[in-house]
């Protein structure tokens, strides 16, 4: 008698975020995690204290983008405790990416947080490319603001609403 080898699990890891918006940073972060995880679910907070410059379903939408014909990752929008969408998707890892030591504190806390409300899922903090290290959606955001170019930083898609959303001045 031949031993059945056990099915398949894939490993689902959820790289959330308020993405508000996607940049070459967390397009860096998430392609980094195909690396240990079968499965990328890229999950946009929709229920975030800020009031973000775009709205989730356009968040989903620049994401997507992104993601292009890469079947491993996926992109939705999520309400509520992030656990609980972990939960739904068998999921394992949360990634997150760290930028500099100033990160770190509320990384840490959250990382601890999550792990007290579902004791399986593990945090996976994972470093940026030297070129990408130093982007952060609120800069982005300021930048375009004021007309600044912010081409080298984003997806085109993204330059292109920026730019439309700025176009009649800083808002
Ligand atoms: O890109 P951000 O704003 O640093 O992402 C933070 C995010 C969205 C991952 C975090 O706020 C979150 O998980 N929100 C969902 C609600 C939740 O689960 N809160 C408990 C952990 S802080």
């Amino acid at each position: 008698m031949t031993d059945t080898p056990p099915p398949f699990r894939p490993k689902v890891a959820v790289y959330a975020g308020s993405f508000d918006p996607f940049t070459h940073g967390h397009a860096d972060i998430m392609r980094r995690s195909l690396a240990f995880a079968d499965r990328v679910v890229v999950a946009v907070a929709n229920n975030i204290n800020k009031k973000p410059l775009f709205t989730a379903e356009e968040r989903v939408a620049f994401i997507a983008e992104s993601i292009g014909t890469e079947s491993r990752i996926e992109v939705r929008a999520f309400n509520g405790l992030l656990v609980n969408l972990a939960r739904e998707l068998g999921a394992t890892m949360l990634v997150r990416g760290l930028r500099a030591v100033s990160d770190f504190e509320f990384e840490y806390q959250m990382a601890l947080l999550n792990r007290h409300l579902h004791p399986g899922l593990e945090t996976v903090f994972m470093v940026p490319s030297n070129d990408t290290t130093y982007i952060s959606s609120s800069m982005v955001r300021e930048v375009a603001r004021f007309g600044g170019d912010i081409g080298a930083l984003v997806h085109p898609t993204v330059a292109r609403a920026l730019a439309e959303r700025f176009a009649s001045g800083p808002v």
